[in-house]
């Protein structure tokens, strides 16, 4: 079949549909690029928010139309959504084919051969499809997964309902992986889990993995995400400042600035310790880059509770910070919670919040103006002419013009000027 895969949510989920795409290629199916070509669309889901569901609802029950005009079409969910709710998909009249969730993906072959129309989501606590060598998008930067699962129950989170419990992938795979890629000219490798600071194969732990993959591959640059404060450790921050290949980044999910917030959001960390290992990654890595997650209006936050988040988010100036407003997902601990906050008091607590870090990203980008930094050129920039675009080591967009023979290469960038997310500079 001809398959094309639309992706959402997160980066897992961009890695798991390169894994599902090798695992159709290897069948014999055929990818394209254009929905037109299309016999097979699969769309590979997120549940993290209300919002994530109801967009692809809506494409869903758009691309159904196609199939009067080509009976072959099948339609497939597969992704969070899938586990959460597949089932209920499969009983509402979406033109919906299967649903296959997230421990499935090596069935999926013959899920797409059969006539019926079922469900496929049983969980299985050991898949980590470590066989699998997943079909790297061209480029130059890439993901490799670490580790499937979380165990934290956040208590506003869906993810251990739909990824099952935690486990890490062996080493030699992710080896394997990761060489694979910088043999097809990838240079720069995002390690994923949903808290990869609690990666554990046999006795190596995060910073073991991090230390060990920076001396083996041959690998430029090397990132991870997503860490969790309550684990990410003083052995970890070592290796960030010492391995060179390790980037000087870090994304780190503050969530609240108040401490009673972050004890019913179940994170097992208060404010003091996330702001000491600020100072600790500031002090050992003086360049580093710190972006975060925060959530605005998260049941029972009073508005002094919100200033402390606000407090929080002047005191330490994120390089960036992904803002959400609270979004109530059925099955977690916070559902239950009875004092819920208003959509009108979320959203202009949401909008605070944007506005504070819109003006420290600002502050951020324009800190560099005069730097010379290693930028790596992933492409031509959308401004066009002979402008390249790439990123810094410090994960900053940077445009510059050059030629396009620079593509896939480490260029040394002055930087004169900035914007509210790009950096202007000229090739030193
Ligand atoms: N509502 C709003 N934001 C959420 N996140 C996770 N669950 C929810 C929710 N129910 C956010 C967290 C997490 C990021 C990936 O998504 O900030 O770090
Ligand atoms: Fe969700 Fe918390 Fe797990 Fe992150 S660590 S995926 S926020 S439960």
């Amino acid at each position: 079949m001809k398959f094309i895969i639309e992706t959402y949510g997160c980066q897992m989920n961009v890695a798991d549909s390169e894994l599902v795409t090798s695992i159709l290629l290897e069948a014999g199916h055929t990818a394209v690029c254009n929905i037109d070509e299309a016999d097979l669309i699969l769309f590979n889901t997120c549940s993290v928010r209300q919002h994530a569901e109801d967009r692809v609802l809506g494409r869903i029950s758009n691309e159904r139309n196609r199939k009067k005009s080509n009976p072959r079409l099948k339609i497939g969910v597969i992704g969070c959504m899938a586990q959460r709710i597949g089932t209920e998909l499969m009983q509402q009249d979406l033109g919906i084919d299967f649903v296959a969730g997230v421990d499935q993906y090596d069935k999926l072959v013959q899920i797409i051969d059969e006539h019926d129309q079922n469900d496929y989501l049983d969980f299985d606590e050991n898949q980590i499809y470590d066989y699998i060598q997943p079909q790297h998008q061209t480029g130059v930067c890439g993901f490799v997964t670490i580790m499937r699962g979380c165990n934290n129950y956040c208590s506003y989170c869906i993810v251990p309902y739909v990824r099952g419990r935690e486990r890490s992938r062996p080493y030699e795979s992710i080896l394997k992986e990761i060489n694979n890629a910088v043999h097809k000219g990838i240079k720069d490798i995002t390690l994923l889990g949903q808290n990869v600071n609690s990666y554990m194969y046999q006795d190596m732990n995060f910073a073991k993995l991090m230390k060990r993959l920076n001396n083996e591959t041959g690998i430029s640059r090397l990132r991870f995400v997503t860490s969790h404060p309550k684990d990410l450790s003083d052995d970890l921050i070592e290796v960030m400042a010492t391995a060179p290949k390790v980037c000087e980044h870090i994304h780190l999910p503050m969530q609240s600035g108040d401490n009673e917030i972050l004890d019913k959001m179940s994170r097992k960390y208060t404010i003091e310790h996330y702001l000491r290992l600020i100072q600790k990654l500031r002090s050992a890595i003086p360049d580093i880059a710190i972006t975060t997650d925060v959530i605005a209006g998260f049941p029972g936050e009073t508005d002094s509770q919100f200033k402390n988040t606000i407090k929080a988010m002047r005191e330490i100036a994120f390089d960036y910070a992904f803002c959400f407003k609270y979004s109530n997902r059925d099955g977690t601990l916070a559902a239950g919670f009875q004092d819920q906050i208003e959509e009108q008091v979320k959203l202009q607590r949401l909008q605070q919040l944007i506005d504070i870090q819109r003006k420290s990203t600002k502050q951020k980008f324009e800190s560099q103006i005069g730097k010379l930094l290693e930028v790596l050129v992933e492409g031509k920039s959308k401004q066009g002419g002979k402008q390249l675009s790439g990123k810094t080591r410090d994960f900053k967009i940077c445009v510059f013009d050059g030629e396009e023979n620079r593509i896939g290469q480490l260029v040394k960038v002055n930087v004169i000027r900035a914007t509210a997310g790009t950096l202007i500079g000229e090739q030193a």
